[in-house]
């Protein structure tokens, strides 16, 4: 909500700036998620406020993304659609960042001349000044080919960050990758991959302690090469979980995503032994056949696979595991994917994210169009693996029955007002009926499991352990 003026006081003040109201949409994935996070606090500490709804905003900011899908198509009809509505409000600017403006840069602008500033992944701290400077020089355009170490200070602590649940922070910890999987778009958008110096992430994990925040998930695109880049002294990865699970206040921690040719017994150690990081690992799959495996250069067998997942089951007590598949890459056959369907069933995941193959341009993969596997065939064998997943992620959950379990809540469930939800310390995504004495988001509860389902649990209250950690914050809007 604008503030009323009065009109009496504004004829007596010179200027009363009424503040300008931003609206930001994201694509993709978590790390654009907390981007997104981030960018908000950067324009609120500017001066703005959000908006209600886009179509009010005088700012929209796209945080792009094109790791999959028809990224581009999206984009430009987003832009489409905003394209009127600047015709009519001429005062209102249109901001484009993420990994589309850092791989396209002026061509945004070349395709949608109505958009006033471009920035890349490496400059997000500079969205702010861009808009402001554009207001009066036009349309800007600024994408960095690393990053800045100057406006990457500037952004760096996550504790400006506009976050969704206010008891949990998302930290990257580390951008790029310098793995080559034929298949991904991210080494050519997103650069090598930098390391944040492990001081700095210990200094902002313990400011976002003690600003009330009980947990923590570190990001990167391979978080157990962390630190790579900085020492040989290493493995620096399990160094971080260690000195994160030190930092007074942070009681849980989680990470995505590990890579399997890397996830060395340091990091399971690391995790079995730091009592605050959750008993939960996402390790990506993407294929169960060796040859795709090795088409897709993953640099590990299925076997190999099933012995690094079977090492992190043996150290950690009571782990889920999480994974991601990727659906008809080129080339693969009936036989390969009976392959993939065999692994994740014996992984006995507790849940996957499934992808259709996506040509991206510039990938490897996608220059091979000659292998691409007809739609039909993919879509059959999607459903197929679904049905494995879903009945293993089942079984999962049924066997949580009767146990009792920590949750962290989050608040409301989405889609039953007489239900609450949270998370357990596998994080699992619980529903439990709201409780006589209210509970707030950040509350820490014990429940007993009753019942399993493919994508959740439903619990009973057994006890309050405490109440929220975090202080109520005030909010910017009223609506
Ligand atoms: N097509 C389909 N899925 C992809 N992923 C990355 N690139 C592609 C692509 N071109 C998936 C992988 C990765 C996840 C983040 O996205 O499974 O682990
Ligand atoms: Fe892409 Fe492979 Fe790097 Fe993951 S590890 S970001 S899939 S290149």
């Amino acid at each position: 909500m604008r503030p009323v003026v009065n009109s009496r006081v504004l004829s007596r003040l010179e200027v009363v700036a009424t503040p300008r109201t931003f609206a930001i949409r994201t694509f993709g994935c978590q790390m654009n998620e907390h981007d997104s996070e981030r960018l908000a606090g950067l324009l609120i500490g500017d001066g703005m406020v959000p908006a209600a709804s886009d179509l009010e905003a005088d700012v929209v900011v796209f945080n792009t993304c094109t790791i999959r899908e028809n990224a581009d198509l999206k984009l430009y009809s987003a832009l489409g659609q905003l394209k009127q509505l600047k015709e009519q409000r001429p005062q209102m600017q249109i901001a484009v960042g993420g990994c589309m403006a850092q791989k396209d840069r002026g061509e945004i602008l070349k395709r949608a001349q109505w958009v006033d500033v471009v920035f890349g992944t490496h400059n997000l701290a500079s969205a702010p000044s861009l808009l402001r400077r554009s207001r009066s020089e036009g349309p800007l355009v600024e994408v960095l080919d690393a990053p800045d170490p100057e406006a990457n200070r500037e952004m760096a602590p996550a504790l400006y960050a506009v976050r969704e649940l206010p008891y949990a922070a998302w930290m990257t910890i580390q951008t790029g990758c310098d793995n080559s999987c034929a298949y991904c778009i991210v080494p050519a958008v997103r650069g090598g991959e930098i390391s944040r110096p492990l001081r700095d992430l210990v200094d902002e994990a313990t400011m976002l302690a003690s600003s009330g925040v009980s947990e923590i998930t570190v990001l990167g695109q391979n978080v157990n090469s962390y630190g790579r880049d900085i020492t040989k002294r290493g493995p620096l990865f399990a160094q971080l979980l260690r000195a994160l699970g030190e930092v007074d206040g942070i009681e849980r921690i989680r990470f995505v995503s590990p890579h399997p040719k890397d996830l060395r017994p340091e990091t399971v150690a690391a995790m079995a032994e730091t009592q605050a990081v959750c008993n939960q690992l996402h390790l990506p799959l993407q294929s169960g056949s060796n040859r795709v495996l090795s088409a897709m250069r993953r640099g590990y067998t299925a076997e190999r696979y099933m012995e690094r997942l079977a090492g992190a089951r043996r150290g950690i007590d009571d782990l889920a595991v999480t994974t991601d598949i990727i659906v008809g890459y080129p080339g693969e056959t009936d036989t390969e994917f009976d392959e993939t369907l065999e692994v994740a069933a014996a992984a006995e995941f507790d849940s996957a994210y499934t992808f259709i193959f996506s040509p991206r341009p510039g990938t490897r993969a996608a220059l091979m169009v000659e292998d691409f596997v007809p739609e039909a065939v993919i879509k059959e064998r999607f459903e197929r693996l679904k049905e494995v997943l879903d009945r293993s992620a089942l079984r999962k959950h049924e066997a949580r029955v009767g146990r009792r379990e920590e949750v962290l809540v989050e608040g409301p469930s989405k889609r039953n007002a007489q239900m609450l939800s949270g998370r357990t310390r596998q994080g699992k995504l619980v529903h439990f009926p709201v409780t006589a004495e209210p509970l707030r988001a950040g509350a820490l509860v014990t429940l007993d499991v009753v019942h399993g389902a493919p994508y959740h649990l439903r619990g009973e209250l057994s006890s309050v352990v405490r109440g929220p950690r975090h202080k109520i914050r005030i909010p910017l809007l009223s609506s």
